[in-house]
Order: C-alpha cells, then structure tokens, then sequence
C-alpha cells in the first residue's frame, strides 16, 4: 500500500475529500505549520496522527522546512499532499522530494497563480473558472499539470459563490489524481508534461 502525508494550514476539507475517498493511500500523518489549524482535531478523531509545527517558531524560511521535513521523513511517505498548506516552500525542501508533491490550487492554471484566485477571476470577467492538481516545483503555482476541473462563473456570482464551487470541484479532483498516482498511471514525458494513461481492465 502506498501512503502519503497531508500538509494543512487552515479548514482541511480538502484532506478530508482525499482520506473520505477511500483512495487506497495510507495518510500516516496531518501536519500543519499552524497550531489552531480546524482540519488537525478532525484527523485526529480519525485516528491519524496531526501534528502542529509552528512555522513562527522557526527564525528562518530553512529552519521551518528542515524541521518540516525531520516529520515527513519519520513517515516515509511515498507522496506529500498539500491541501490548503499557506507556506512556500524552499528549494531544498523541493529537490528532497522530486515529484512526489502535489498541491491543489483554485484556479485553472496557469491562470492566476497565486492569492485570491477568485477574486481575480470575477475581476478578469472569465466565464469558467476552476481548480488544479499539479506537482510541486520551485516555480510557484507552475508545476506540472496532472488533474483540472472546470465551472462555469454564474451572473451574479459572488467571491464566496464562485469559491464554494471550486470547492466542490477541488474535492472530486485531488482524490482522483491521488488514485491515478497509486495505480501507476502518471508519466512524466519531456517538457515535464504530465500524461495520465489509460485504466487497463
Ligand atoms: C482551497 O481552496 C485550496 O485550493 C486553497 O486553499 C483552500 C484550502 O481549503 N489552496 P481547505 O483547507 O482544504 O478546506
């Protein structure tokens, strides 16, 4: 069985989708870089390990991520989720775990990377609007594209309209990228375009 760690900052629901979807990955842990994080006690109840590291108690950027990746490693996960984890990520951290970081972001990339995706996207006047699964790089927001999922932005649709539909949307697609990458079905071809290859019956 292949088993994953799950990065949060905040809420969780998208760590929920993932461990509620039965993916077949083994969520050894929950780790988030602040204490008060909602999403810890909800894996807790579940009986995953959570675990808070505090990234104002680190006085640098490398510090907080060596101290990070000390956690991750105890797990030995095959793969890293970032699910609503509000921090960049340095460099070195990357290079320690080539592509196997996943991140969901609330856009269609590479479509507004970045903050308040939705905001920007009522703001540009784009008729869809969406999320993405993509591996982790150090180019922000910018890594390869594995999953995507499309809505259509509404007449009257407000920030948190148009973010509650993404939401919903984020929540079919990480479980899904998730289950493809454990059923070895996610290649890498030049250019670091990601290709996800037929099911085989
Ligand atoms: C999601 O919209 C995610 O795409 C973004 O932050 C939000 C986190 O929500 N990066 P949750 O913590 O998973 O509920």
């Amino acid at each position: 069985m292949k088993s994953g760690v799950i990065l949060i900052s905040g809420r969780g629901s998208n760590m929920r989708s993932i461990v509620e979807a039965r993916t077949g990955l083994e969520v050894r842990a929950v780790i988030s870089n602040r204490p008060e994080a909602q999403g810890l006690e909800w894996a807790r109840s579940q009986g995953i390990a959570a675990v808070a590291i505090d990234h104002k108690a680190h006085a640098t950027r490398e510090a907080f991520d060596a101290a990070l990746a000390a956690e991750i490693d105890r797990h030995s996960p095959d793969l890293i989720l970032l699910a609503g984890f509000m921090r960049i990520l340095t460099p070195a951290f990357m290079t320690r775990y080539p592509r196997r970081i996943l991140n969901i972001h609330p856009s269609l990339l590479p479509s507004f990377p970045g903050l308040h995706t939705h905001r920007r996207a009522l703001d540009a006047g784009v008729k869809v609007h969406g999320c993405t699964v993509h591996v982790v790089t150090s180019a922000l927001d910018a890594g390869p594209i594995v999953a995507q999922e499309a809505v259509p932005v509404m007449a009257g649709d407000t920030e948190e309209s148009l973010a509650a539909r993404v939401l919903e949307a984020e929540h079919r697609i990480y479980p899904q990228a998730v289950r493809w990458f454990l059923e070895g079905r996610v290649e890498f071809l030049p250019g670091d375009i990601v290709q996800v290859r037929a099911a085989t019956s």
